[in-house]
């Protein structure tokens, strides 16, 4: 049975995808105290939050069993994501999910500060009528600034752009010409700063860009500027925009997230000028039922077959392009996995040269792969996977390289395994023939022709007759089966390479024999 938490509020269309299925046991345990959830983590496999369960590294320590962390939301700064990757754990989120209701509220929010619709609607109700106090301004004609051009962002301008207002984008990330394309201007962040009537921010928060807005950014921006925040709370010094309204340097503020959040005291309450929501940019029927249908198909997919899909720490490959890789990374792995046996020693650095065909995907995949099967060998069983290898690889000083170089003339995909260590230096290469055929093609400077099968005896040894008759007698006295031989040699009669794949494992005392032959050295059993 495979064992899900709930610890956030979900919609409840997406636990009943996950509760349909009978093998998925759920528990829905929500408003939970870190400490209790300390003490129940450990018997979980999966793990869905929203935004109010805090994943933290202390969280992650007790989680012995949990395989995924999916997200019913975008914004993942609520889980230690490096902690997870660590330990091998996904994370997955929604993007999108939410993108139009995070638009719509954003708008929804200028438009309100603009026209100060809650304070009016609060005065009404108090029986109040005071028309001149309420005198807003129009956006059109109004120049908007938006931080972070992404989905939301795109979304906001998209709306924005209808009532008549300029927009300047500024995104490191978002060329001119798609700003261009998108009708609005893409600009630095000073020159936004010094343009906009109001700047809203939709980046995530990240360490560039917690405190954006910060009292020396502040400074640069035009006096009466409106602020909104309906991105991650940190995005903005807070304190520097409480002085800022004070003083009237900033004119207004629409705030729906929060430095901390639930928010139950701040300067803020007592201002006028800043209108706040709790944390509502996503609270639709319609995003709140997309973003829990969606994670449980996600994390359904995950425990059936493996796929996973937007993944924050691992590449997202469609279930169709997948499919087209899946040799090509079997063979990273296999390639990286005999190449770090072979070696032997401890690794300082693993170059991947991939030519031909395999150059045109997305090398992530494949590159990660083949650091698993460096790792492999070294790795104590069960804590390595495909999540945590390049993390595990970093920490231990391996110095991982890719490079797409010209298709070679010789084979129409290759990938090249350079292996350094402390000691020595390998260089493993192999192709895929037609559509699933693995062939190990080089072994250092030896061309050679090799299946890379579970079993492989691979020895160096003098090109003299009788040596490998004397190798086959042995392995058959002791009843291990050769399945093929092959034999690497630059020119007849020098040093050559022989590879072995056999049937079965070959015991340390047969080995120790083999290793005895005096026209044989460097023998080595690779089990991939
Ligand atoms: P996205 O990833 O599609 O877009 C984020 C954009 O920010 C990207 O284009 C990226 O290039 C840009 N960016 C990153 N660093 C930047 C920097 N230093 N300066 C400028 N731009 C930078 O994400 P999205 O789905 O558009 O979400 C945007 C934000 O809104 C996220 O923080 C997300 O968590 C938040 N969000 C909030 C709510 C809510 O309920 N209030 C709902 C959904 C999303
Ligand atoms: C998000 O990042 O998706 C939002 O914070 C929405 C939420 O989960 O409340």
């Amino acid at each position: 049975m495979i064992k899900i938490l709930v610890s956030d509020p979900l919609a409840k269309e997406g636990i009943e995808v996950l509760k349909k299925n009978p093998e998925f046991s759920v528990d829905v345990r929500t408003g939970l105290k870190p400490e209790e959830l300390l003490q129940i983590i450990g018997n979980y496999d999966g793990l869905l939050v929203r935004s109010e369960t805090k994943v933290t590294n202390v969280i992650l320590s007790e989680a012995k069993n949990l395989k995924i962390i999916g997200r019913a939301g975008t914004g993942v700064d609520n889980i230690d994501v490096k902690e997870a990757s660590k330990k091998g754990i996904v994370v997955m989120n929604v993007p999108g999910g939410n993108t139009i209701s995070a638009a719509e509220h954003t708008v929804s929010m200028l438009l309100a500060l603009s026209r100060n619709i809650p304070q009016a609607n609060a005065s009404l109700k108090k029986c109040e009528w005071k028309k001149k106090e309420f005198v807003g301004v129009e956006v059109f004609g109004k120049t908007v600034g938006i931080i972070g051009f992404g989905k939301i962002g795109v979304e906001v301008a998209k709306r924005l752009l209808s009532f008549g207002t300029e927009v300047l984008v500024y995104d490191p990330f978002v060329s001119k010409e798609r700003a261009g394309q998108l009708g609005v201007e893409s600009v630095s962040l000073d020159e936004l700063f010094a343009n906009s009537d109001y700047i809203t921010v939709h980046t995530p928060k990240t360490e560039q860009t917690k405190n954006l807005i910060n009292a020396e950014t502040i400074k640069k921006m035009k006096d009466g500027v409106r602020i909104i925040n309906c991105a991650r709370g940190g995005l903005i010094d807070e304190k520097a925009l409480a002085d800022a309204l004070k003083s009237g340097k900033v004119k207004g503020a629409a705030l729906d997230v929060f430095e901390k959040e639930p928010l139950c005291e701040s300067p803020f309450f007592e201002m006028n000028n800043v209108i706040m929501t709790p944390h509502l940019g996503a609270s639709t029927e319609e995003a709140q039922t997309n973003v829990s249908v969606e994670i449980a198909k996600q994390l359904i997919e995950f425990f059936t077959n493996g796929t996973i899909r937007n993944a924050v720490n691992f590449p997202y490959i469609p279930a169709e392009i997948l499919q087209k890789m899946q040799p090509y990374i079997t063979l990273s792995e296999k390639l990286g996995s005999f190449a770090s046996q072979f070696s032997g020693g401890r690794i300082s650095s693993v170059e991947i040269e991939y030519s031909g065909e395999v150059a045109k995907y997305d090398l992530s995949p494949l590159t990660i792969s083949a650091v698993k099967g460096v790792l492999d060998p070294v790795s104590e069983t069960g804590l390595l996977n495909f999540i945590n290898a390049s993390f595990i690889a970093k920490e231990k000083g391996i110095k991982v390289t890719e490079t797409r170089i010209p298709a070679s003339l010789d084979f129409t995909n290759l990938i090249n395994i350079k292996l350094k260590t402390e000691t020595a230096e390998n260089v493993i290469a192999g192709t895929v023939f037609g559509k699933n055929e693995l062939r190990i093609v080089k072994i250092n400077d030896y061309y050679v022709d090799v299946e890379p099968t579970e079993n492989i005896l691979i020895f160096s040894n003098m090109d003299k007759p009788g040596v490998i008759g004397k190798i086959g007698a042995l392995l058959g006295k002791n009843s291990i089966n050769i399945a093929s031989m092959e034999v690497g040699r630059k020119t007849a009669g020098s040093d050559a390479i022989t590879i072995v794949n056999v049937d079965s494992d070959i015991p340390e005392k047969v080995l120790t024999e083999i290793k005895n032959q005096p026209e044989i050295k460097n023998v080595k059993m690779i089990k991939l």
